[in-house]
């Protein structure tokens, strides 16, 4: 089946949710995309003192806040979903999650369940476990930027029946862009990889973020790659149904030739 996919990579600004949203928009003029999936933390930026400092620049899963609220808007303007890393707040904590939304709200929320260095002083470790959503009849599943490094993420949403895999991303590690391809021909699926661009400094902390946000297909192919540095907008059609059919030699299927009993 015909599916439009898009990217967007940006550099989000810490503490400026509105301009973060504005530049999104400026980007969406005239796109319709049946997924679009954006960076990790798209609302608020990177890195922040304490989970205090951070507080503004949350928001609740339900859709309501300033950002959802805004991307609900967009979803019904390219007349698809959209797939957004943003800082969540709920009683507990802080989460760095992603939520996927329509026209019609949020249709899922996915936190990221492996942090990364320091994000373990602001966000609670994830714990919505891993989540696919169907749309057009397609499964679409989510994972979040570290989580590239786990095996686990990406088979786990495999094995639920996901198909594409939306990975919003603000990777600082060069090696994230090849495994994604691994990723998507041990699990034969597509991966859209949203990251950002630019540098953050706190301190004496100095992040820069790599950019190359990329699409691969079920058999390896790098279908899109950005450039490190400068903001990118990309739309393709895939056929999704490329990711059905798990036989990697006419005598092999990736999941049927599991040997689960030595997997312990
Ligand atoms: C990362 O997980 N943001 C590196």
């Amino acid at each position: 089946m015909a599916f439009r996919i898009a990217l967007l990579q940006f550099q989000p600004l810490r503490k400026d949710v509105e301009k973060n949203i504005q530049t999104i928009q400026a980007h969406l003029e005239g796109i319709t995309a049946d997924l679009l999936v954006l960076p990790e933390l798209s609302n608020s930026g990177y890195l922040y003192e304490t989970p205090q400092e951070l507080v503004p620049f949350t928001e609740g899963n339900d859709g309501q806040g300033i950002f959802l609220s805004a991307l609900i808007n967009m979803a019904r303007q390219i007349n698809g979903i959209i797939v957004a890393g943003y800082a969540e707040s709920d009683k507990k904590g802080h989460y760095n999650s992603a939520a996927a939304v329509s026209a019609e709200g949020v249709m899922a929320n996915y936190r990221k369940t492996h942090l990364f260095a320091d994000e373990k002083d602001l966000f609670q470790p994830g714990n919505s476990g891993f989540k696919t959503f169907i749309y057009k009849g397609l499964c679409v599943g989510m994972m979040i930027c570290f989580d590239w490094i786990f095996p686990e993420a990406a088979r786990t949403l495999a094995l639920a029946g996901a198909q594409i895999i939306a990975h919003p991303a603000n990777l600082v590690m060069p090696y994230c862009q090849a495994a994604m391809i691994t990723r998507s021909i041990e699990n034969r699926v597509f991966t859209i990889t949203a990251n950002r661009i630019g540098k953050e400094m706190l301190g004496t902390q100095t992040l820069n973020f790599t950019g190359e946000s990329q699409i691969t297909a079920p058999n390896g192919d790098i279908l899109y790659r950005a450039s490190k540095n400068n903001p990118a907008f990309h739309l393709i059609e895939i056929d999704a149904d490329l990711a059905s059919d798990k036989h990697i030699s006419p005598r092999n299927n990736l999941f049927d030739d599991r040997r689960e009993e030595f997997y312990q």
